[in-house]
Parts: C-alpha cells; sequence; structure tokens
C-alpha cells in the first residue's frame, strides 16, 4: 500500500533536515519513509505496511543513499514479518516469507553493497532463532536488528565527520550527489565531513554538483545545507574542471556505494569524471564511507554491478521533454574511481591514505 502521511512526522522535523525513514510502533507497527524525489517543494512520507511498497520507494529513489537504502532494507523485513502476522502464518511458514522477501528487497538496487550488508545482517540474526518462533517474535527481533543498524550508522556518521574534518584541506570543497542526512541514518558521511568542519567554525566555499540527471545534489544536498543555515553554490556538472582551474575548488569528497578490497569506488554517475579532473589539477579526492559499504569479496572495480535506469530519467528531466522522443539514452546510475586516483578513505575508523589492499585491510580490522 502506497499513502503519504505529511501530518505527524513532518511537523516532527520542521526546522531541522529530517530523518528519510524511522519505523513508527513496535512490532506490528510500520516503516515511514520521506519521500526524497519530492524534495525540496514537499516533504511528504510514505506509510509503508507491505514490502512492495518498501521496494518500490527504493528502486524510485524515494529512500536514496547506500546506508539509508541499507537501513530501509532491513526494516523491510520487519514489514515481511508484519505481513506474516497479519496472514496468520506457521512458525515454519512465516520464516520462508521473511526469506524470500528479503531476497526481493536485497536486489531492488543493484550497486550500493549496504542494501545486501543489512539484510544478511538481519538474516544472520533470524538463523539464531529456533524453528518454531512464531511471527511476532521474528519481527520483534528483526526490529531490534534494524534499530540496531540504524542507530549504529548514526555514530559512525559523527565518526566519519570527526576523522574527515581533521584531513578537510583548507579552501573550497567540491561534492556530488547527496551524501547527508537524506543519504544515511545520521548526519551523512562526505557530506558530514563538510558540516563537521564548518561547525568547528572553519570557513570556505562549498559547491554542490547539481548531479544529474535526478539532481540529488541541487535539490537535496543544496536543501539539506540551507536548512542548516550552511552557505552553498549549487553548479551544473559541467563547471567542475573550470571552478579546478581558476583555484576556487581546493578539494573534492564523495561517498560510495561499494568499496573493494583494492580501494576502487562506485559512486554516482559523474565521480569517476571528477577524480580524473581533480588529479589534472593536482586537487586531492577524498571518499568518505562506513566499513559496511566496502566490499572485500571483490578487488577489482570492473566487477560491481552499475545499475542501469530508465532512458526517461534523461530524456524527461523533472517531467520536461528535453531530447527527442526518438533518440536513445543512456542512463548508468554510478561509475566506478579506480583506487589510484582516490587520495583518502574516509571511515569510521580513521583516514585509509594511502589507498591500497593493505592499508584497507588493516583499518577495517581496527575497532571503532
Ligand atoms: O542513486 P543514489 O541517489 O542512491 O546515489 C547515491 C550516491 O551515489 C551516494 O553518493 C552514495 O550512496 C553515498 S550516500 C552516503
Amino acid at each position: 500500500m502506497t499513502g503519504s502521511d505529511p501530518s505527524a512526522a513532518e511537523q516532527a522535523d520542521e526546522g531541522q533536515v529530517p530523518q528519510s525513514v524511522r519505523w513508527i510502533g513496535g512490532e506490528s507497527g510500520h516503516l515511514e519513509i520521506l519521500d526524497q524525489t519530492l524534495l525540496p517543494g514537499r516533504r511528504e512520507h510514505v506509510v509503508c505496511r507491505d514490502v512492495a511498497t518498501v521496494i518500490e520507494a527504493i528502486r524510485m529513489l524515494r529512500v536514496r543513499g547506500a546506508p539509508a537504502i541499507g537501513i530501509a532494507g532491513a526494516y523491510g523485513l520487519v514489514v515481511a514479518a508484519g505481513e506474516a502476522m497479519r496472514s496468520g502464518l506457521s512458525p515454519e511458514a512465516a520464516r520462508s516469507h521473511v526469506l524470500a522477501q528479503a531476497e526481493e528487497i536485497a536486489t531492488a538496487r543493484p550497486t550500493a553493497v549496504n542494501l545486501r550488508w543489512a539484510v544478511e545482517r538481519s538474516l544472520a540474526v533470524l538463523a539464531t532463532l529456533p524453528v518454531e518462533s512464531l511471527p511476532p517474535l521474528i519481527a520483534g527481533v528483526l526490529l531490534a536488528e534494524a534499530r540496531g543498524i540504524h542507530e549504529e550508522d548514526r555514530r559512525l556518521c559523527a565518526a566519519i565527520g570527526r576523522h574527515g574534518a581533521a584531513v578537510l584541506p583548507d579552501g573550497g570543497v567540491l561534492t556530488h550527489c547527496n551524501t547527508g542526512a537524506l543519504a544515511t541514518g545520521g548526519d551523512g558521511t562526505a557530506l558530514a565531513v563538510i558540516t563537521t568542519a564548518w561547525e568547528q567554525g572553519r570557513r570556505f566555499e562549498i559547491f554542490a554538483d547539481e548531479t544529474r540527471p535526478l539532481l540529488q545534489g541541487a535539490r537535496l544536498t543544496a536543501w539539506e545545507l540551507c536548512e542548516r543555515g550552511i552557505p552553498v553554490t549549487v553548479l551544473v556538472d559541467s563547471a567542475a574542471a573550470h571552478m579546478m582551474k581558476s583555484g576556487r575548488v581546493s578539494s573534492v569528497i564523495v561517498g560510495a556505494d561499494r568499496i573493494t578490497a583494492a580501494g576502487d569506488v562506485a559512486n554516482k554517475i559523474g565521480t569517476y569524471g571528477l577524480a580524473v579532473l581533480a588529479d589534472a589539477h593536482r586537487i586531492p579526492f577524498l571518499v568518505a564511507a562506513p566499513s559496511s559499504t566496502f566490499d572485500l569479496s571483490i578487488s577489482s572495480g570492473d566487477d560491481i554491478p552499475i545499475e542501469e535506469r530508465a532512458a526517461d530519467e534523461v530524456k524527461r528531466p523533472l517531467g520536461v521533454q528535453a531530447a527527442p522522443e526518438a533518440a536513445a539514452a543512456a542512463n548508468p546510475a554510478f561509475d566506478v574511481t579506480p583506487a589510484r586516483l582516490v587520495r583518502g578513505i574516509v571511515t569510521e575508523h580513521g583516514v585509509i591514505a594511502p589507498v591500497t589492499q593493505e592499508t584497507i585491510a588493516e583499518m577495517l580490522s581496527r575497532q571503532p
């Protein structure tokens, strides 16, 4: 069931960046997703009482950003258990239902590894329950785990912000896509680095790429910064080279959807181009991501699945016909930046620099 419920949640969020996902009630409650496709114009929430609505929200980018879709996925399993409760399924049938829905949720978007990571983390907890566990117990355990993942991400964001602010160079900073509160369970990853440095009293120009085709930078990053009272300048994506050459951009910091064991970074389409430009202008290119974004099962970025989205997003941005209907459009949602172009990766454990298989393995083995 899809619906919007702007009332109570909207009032509670007034004047601050709202949470992108939240669970309302106990184990028979529901998931509420802030519909990011409507921002910055409207604040409406999608009420998810069935898994189909959760999956639709993830696919349509109503909830988006690697950590946030992981959190939504974990709550999605609780929604699946709720479906089993309402249908009066036996313990065995309820468990099968949750497992089947888990696979649907985990594959709703292919590139961000956080989604499968969060689903598998919840399923591992489910596996510890006796097979005769009734659906309310299954839902309760999955809810506790989803809340744990959510709360943990909030803390990781704060740590990433602190570690990153300590190494963020002085001068203008350029970011791409949206990596703030809307994309995570806390204040963000790359954007938290920027806002933490700002809150520490440092002053610099902040440039947000508009991030075609869905404008996460213009619609969401700029909105978050404005809501926080932090000045931001929106750039068309193609302005980056000029801004670097003219000396107004001293560093680039972005988030990530998947980072391989060797440090290749998948992130929003356009990121690789920024890394090449930063290299050409001898500007540090930084990545900020929690450990849940690392996929140590693969080494090469060539093995990261890249989501291809509908041509309409390119040809009809915001519903405006911007290209002839007869034209084809390619719409890869992500690209891969090779590790050699990444100056450092900010994690909750600290900053990985230089970026190598060894330094990544060493940092990720540390306790937060
Ligand atoms: O397609 P999106 O909007 O989900 O893409 C998001 C990004 O590329 C972000 O940079 C990434 O997920 C990191 S969010 C902290």
